[in-house]
């Protein structure tokens, strides 16, 4: 499996911004929007455009088109934090949803919602979600994925733990991470240390 790392000093300040205890909500929630943008073009480079010709006031120009615009597919709730970032970037695109509680006790995830088509015939699929921490949650929503035909997988993600990395890549799943940091280890609840603490809790509050 292939884990990126994307190294760029305004990611690194959005991520200080999200380590950030004293963020509130509001500036947490358009870090989060700013630095999926960030990740979203480096995951996406290796699209796959053709050409077209349009007019500018000038005369012809040959520009791109990509020509298969992969689903998008949050994990809820932390990666709807991600996606209106996504569909800013790429409005056009056609979304899925799988919701995911870990169970605080277990670490195991435990399923809530399945919205994603029933047969995804090769497609390209990009999941959100900001924490991949023991792995669990993103799994599930892989297998779920790849069990309906989807092609390669790529997940963006904000911080990553080695632990989780470690259990995808003994998955067998074609999956690709790109994060804005791996960090050093889980702690014993399983949080991602010195991460940013509950993702969806810091997102959305604890309603
Ligand atoms: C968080 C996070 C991931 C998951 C990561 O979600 O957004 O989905 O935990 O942990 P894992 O890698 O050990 O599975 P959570 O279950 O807290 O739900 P939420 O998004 O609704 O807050
Ligand atoms: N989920 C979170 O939101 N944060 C962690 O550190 C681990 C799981």
């Amino acid at each position: 499996m292939k884990t990126s790392v994307v190294d760029h000093p305004l990611a690194a300040q959005l991520l200080t911004r999200l380590r950030d205890k004293h963020t509130d909500r509001a500036v947490f929630r358009q870090a989060v929007e700013e630095l999926s943008v960030m990740l979203l073009f480096e995951a996406t480079r290796g699209l796959v455009s053709e050409a077209v010709t349009v007019e500018t006031p000038l005369g012809p120009a040959v520009g791109s088109r990509i020509v298969d615009t992969p689903l998008v597919v949050p994990i809820l709730r932390a990666g709807l934090g991600m996606l209106g970032a996504v569909l800013r970037v790429m409005p056009g695109t056609e979304t899925g949803f799988i919701g995911v509680a870990r169970n605080e006790s277990s670490f195991q995830p435990e399923p809530y919602m399945n919205a994603v088509p029933d047969q995804l015939h090769g497609r390209q699929v990009l999941v959100l979600d900001p924490m991949l921490a023991t792995g669990g949650s993103l799994e599930h929503a892989c297998r779920i994925l790849a069990a309906r035909g989807a092609g390669h997988l790529t997940a963006v993600v904000v911080l990553a733990a080695p632990e989780g990395l470690d259990r995808l890549a003994h998955s067998g799943l074609d999956l690709e991470v790109w994060t804005a940091a791996i960090d050093e280890r889980l702690n014993e609840q399983a949080y991602i240390v010195p991460g940013l603490g509950d993702a969806g809790d810091r997102l959305f509050g604890t309603a």
